[in-house]
């Protein structure tokens, strides 16, 4: 059944994929997000460029330009691009009314966020498990903290009305490409999403918030039914 379910969402999540990639352009500067159905644009991106698709990307985490070398894709950074004409990301949750998001399950929010804020156009792409009226509740929501004195960051986070669970692997804290921990903090819905996330962020030792407000120019949705656009 599990099986199943994963093979039918992994159909949606490349059907958004495949339409993000058709966005790019020759001479593009892309960047490239983080997480499973950014792999399927990648691989999108992979056959595009054999078909003579000149682009470069700037991977938002190890992981991703370890796909993306594996691939062919040519890979640069801010050295060569202070500016990126594109990115193509996945999320964990997109709020439809306002098009704002929950990222960061993956692990990369920090580097996600650096590289979508350098971007003229965040295009989000998403199976439709992960669209909601209201962001929150229905998973964490990840915050990067510095790992000195994470307790007592986390404990300032739970002041706030957060349950903070440290994120680790075999019980040895998650760390991530740029050094840092990661709280994962249960939340019920979110009503104002752009007071918490200065709330947040106004917390000594947290780095950023995978509250990403405004950010999203186009979400590209995956569903049974088709692939569904909804621009800012
Ligand atoms: C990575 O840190 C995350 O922000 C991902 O973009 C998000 O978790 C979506 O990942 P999947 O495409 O694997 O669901």
């Amino acid at each position: 059944m599990i099986k199943t379910f994963s093979a039918e969402t992994d159909i949606l999540k490349r059907a958004a994929a495949s339409r993000a990639v058709e966005e790019i352009q020759n001479g593009m500067v892309v960047g490239l997000g983080t997480g499973s159905t950014v792999t399927f644009a990648l691989e999108g991106m992979a056959k595009r460029i054999g078909d003579g698709l000149d682009m470069v990307g700037i991977p938002s985490s190890e992981k991703t330009a370890d796909i993306a070398r594996h691939l062919g894709i040519p890979l640069t950074d801010f050295d060569t691009y202070p500016h990126i004409d594109l990115t193509i990301d996945g999320a964990d949750q997109v709020e439809r009314p306002t098009l704002n998001l929950i990222k960061g399950l993956g692990g990369s929010l920090l580097r996600e966020k650096i590289v979508a804020a350098a971007s003229k156009r965040m295009i989000v792409i998403v199976d439709s498990n992960k669209m909601v009226e209201r962001l929150g509740s229905r998973t964490p929501l990840p915050v990067e903290i510095v790992p000195f004195g994470w307790q007592a960051t986390c404990e300032k986070l739970e002041r706030l009305g957060f349950k903070p669970d440290l994120r680790t692997i075999d019980d040895i804290p998650f760390v991530t490409d740029e050094g840092n921990y990661i709280a994962d903090c249960g939340v019920a819905e979110i009503a104002d999403a752009s007071a918490l996330e200065k709330q947040i962020v106004s917390i000594v030792g947290v780095v950023e918030t995978g509250l990403f407000i405004s950010v999203a120019s186009m979400i590209v949705i995956g569903d049974i039914n088709g692939v569904e656009i909804i621009r800012r």
